[in-house]
């Protein structure tokens, strides 16, 4: 590999795989030591991708685990909880009231919101890399009706108006919690108006203040859970209550190629893929209806309580390509903002790829939480992405981006995104970050 840095290919998987199973807790793997004590929905998926590769036990272990805790509507929640690490986590199990919700489960405690729809397609990969095929056919067997009902709920419970793209309600379902594209639907919340209810922080005892979301941030992340627990879970009353419902590019892209997954895996076993192709016709023209933007060559997110567009700046604007959402003119136009000084920067300044948000904005933050870093997770999306449309050197510049970066720095959670930076410049986040991990040892290998 010539990414003018010596890799230690081997040692690096074996440390790798050393750090997702230091993080094992009885069924699954949380995503880092300190930070995260309980299961995490999206984590899980990119995880088992990583187990796929040298413990098939674990890998199936991840997603039995958490869909464990899926609630009867089908809803997948974003945390499944280890009561043993309640404490060390806000907001932990007492502040969701889930209980309020008929369709919680009882047994295991479980957050009230949910994350992108990765399963599908982590279980594809678990497929293709599984060297007992039989053994790997039963598993997509059991996981293909939860993960349908997931995707029926999204596209029942997240779409008022039918459109084909479902909306989220908080930005912790997107993923990119902390991307300034939610800064926009967020500011509209009154604090003048409204009450946050009191909470304690937990996340600034083991990381750095500088790198995570700000107090504000906070308070409104908590007042929106507020705003559900209040509505007791009922879907169509949130609705009716929330000020934060938002079409993401990101994940509608995901639940689209989730769908693509299911397609496959449904041939395969013998199910009715209907519903999945059905629902891709659909989204796939809404995408390119309603969210793409020509003027800047990427897709925007949509604001439904507000009906207008908020402007794309951040990298989820790209990832479309991963479903093949795109026309391959569309596609020429977004990688050349990828190249350009939207992402990759111009002039003197030069970034990996590939920026979680535009260095361009004066939201752009090298350290902070989604508003600028390198995720290995988005970067393995975007590979797969340009491959899709035949642009095998970028794939393979982000690729190398990513391998280098976690060479150099360790599985870190997220990384700086300067090239030339000078000084310590570590990852950021949490280290011994398990998805960094195990999507190092899939990116070998693709
Ligand atoms: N990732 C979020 C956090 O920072 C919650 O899902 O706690």
């Amino acid at each position: 590999m010539d990414i003018g840095l010596e890799v230690k290919t081997d040692e690096l998987t074996e440390e790798a795989k050393k750090v997702l199973l230091k993080n094992i807790v009885g069924a699954f793997t949380k995503p880092a030591p300190e930070l995260y004590p309980h299961q995490w929905n999206w984590d899980a998926g990119f995880i088992a991708i990583g187990y796929a590769h040298f413990n098939i036990d674990q890998a199936e272990s991840e997603l039995r685990h958490l869909f464990s805790g899926q609630w009867a509507n089908g809803m997948l929640p974003h945390i499944v909880f280890n009561p043993a690490g309640d404490n060390q986590y806000f907001p932990g199990i007492d502040f969701w009231e889930t209980w309020r919700s008929f369709d919680a489960p009882e047994q295991v405690q479980t957050s009230g919101i949910s994350n992108p729809a990765v399963h599908a397609f982590a279980l594809q990969r678990m497929y293709e890399l599984a060297e007992d095929k039989g053994r790997a056919l039963n598993f997509v067997q059991e996981m293909y009706p939860k993960i349908k009902a997931f995707h029926a709920y999204l596209y029942r419970e997240r779409d008022p108006q039918q459109e084909g793209l479902v909306y989220i309600r908080h930005p912790w379902e997107s993923g990119n919690d902390n991307s300034p594209t939610w800064d926009i639907p967020l500011e509209k919340i009154d604090f003048n108006k409204v009450k946050v209810p009191p909470f304690t922080r937990k996340d600034l005892n083991t990381s750095d203040a500088d790198h995570r979301p700000t107090h504000l941030d906070y308070d409104r992340y908590i007042y929106l859970i507020d705003v559900f627990r209040k509505g007791d879970y009922k879907e169509d009353q949130i609705y009716r209550l929330t000020p934060f419902a938002v079409q993401d590019p990101l994940f509608n892209t995901i639940l689209i190629r989730a769908n693509e997954a299911m397609i496959e895996l449904g041939e395969m076993i013998g199910e009715n893929t209907s519903d999945f192709r059905e629902w891709n016709t659909k989204a796939v023209l809404a995408m390119n209806s309603k969210l793409w933007n020509p003027s800047n060559a990427l897709y925007d997110a949509y604001d439904l309580i507000s009906n207008e567009r908020i402007p794309m700046e951040a990298s989820s604007g790209l990832m479309p390509l991963f479903a093949g959402i795109p026309s391959q003119t569309q596609a020429d136009a977004i990688v050349k903002v990828l190249k350009g000084k939207m992402f990759a920067g111009a002039g003197g300044e030069s970034y990996y790829l590939c920026p979680s948000f535009t260095p361009t904005s004066p939201k752009f933050d090298t350290k902070k939480y989604w508003r600028g870093p390198v995720w290995i997770n988005m970067n393995w999306m975007l590979y797969h992405g340009l491959k899709r449309y035949g642009f095998d050197e970028e794939a393979v510049a982000i690729k190398n981006d990513s391998i280098e970066l976690l060479s150099r720095y360790g599985f870190y959670e997220y990384f700086e995104p300067k090239r030339n930076a000078t000084g310590q410049t570590p990852g950021y986040g949490s280290h011994q970050f398990s998805w960094s991990a195990a999507l190092y040892l899939d990116l070998l290998s693709i």
